[in-house]
């Protein structure tokens, strides 16, 4: 017999043969809208510099295509860090663990925070005070999509591309056990 795990992964692979049903954003959408975002950053950072601090892996594709949206006159550094948190059982207990830290020192430094998704929360609000205790000049974050239901942890963002429901989404960096991060769209799974 098909395990949970298994029968979702056959589910999603039948609902990604049907394409037409599943697309929740388009290429198309997402690139206007961080196209749009590397607007409204490149504004507020006028003048200054900025550290870029992703939060891997589900935003790699995201951070890439930001950073080609802000003005080149604004000097960018880019630094990564990986992240999990985990718990008892299937529930993440916001404990987070550390798998990769920055490489460079956050002192002083005007700190952009790059999701791409936020959903309880958990995650974003242990690496803002985690990165907080690193003394940058300023903090901000952005999220390419942030979930309407869900946020346990509520953490406030400063730039978001996209609100949706909660539902479970897949591409543009985002994976189903490490699969679809290579989707130029985002997809919905659950669709039911
Ligand atoms: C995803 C996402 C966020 C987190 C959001 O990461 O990239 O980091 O979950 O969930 P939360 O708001 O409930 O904490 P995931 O653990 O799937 O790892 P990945 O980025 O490597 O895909």
């Amino acid at each position: 017999m098909l395990s949970n795990e298994a029968f979702q992964v056959r589910y999603t692979i039948a609902l990604m043969q049907n394409p037409g049903k599943s697309v929740l954003i388009s290429e198309q959408e997402i690139q206007r809208r961080v196209a749009e975002m590397g607007v409204r950053i490149s504004e507020d950072y006028k003048g200054q510099s900025l550290s870029v601090v992703g939060v891997l892996k589900g935003s790699f594709i995201f951070i890439a295509d930001l950073i080609r949206n802000i003005d080149p006159a604004i000097p960018v550094e880019i630094d990564f860090m990986t992240v999990s948190s985990y718990g008892s059982g299937t529930r993440s207990s916001g404990e987070l663990r550390i798998e990769r830290d920055v490489e460079g020192s956050l002192e002083g430094k005007n700190v952009l925070l790059v999701e791409d998704i936020v959903d309880s929360g958990l995650t974003l609000s242990a690496v803002k005070d985690l990165l907080l205790s690193r003394n940058p000049q300023s903090l901000r974050i952005v999220a390419l999509i942030e979930k309407e239901t869900n946020r346990r942890h509520p953490v406030p963002l400063d730039y978001v591309g996209f609100r949706i429901p909660d539902v479970f989404v897949v591409g543009y960096g985002l994976d189903l056990a490490q699969h679809y991060r290579n989707l130029k769209e985002i997809r919905i799974l659950d669709a039911g």
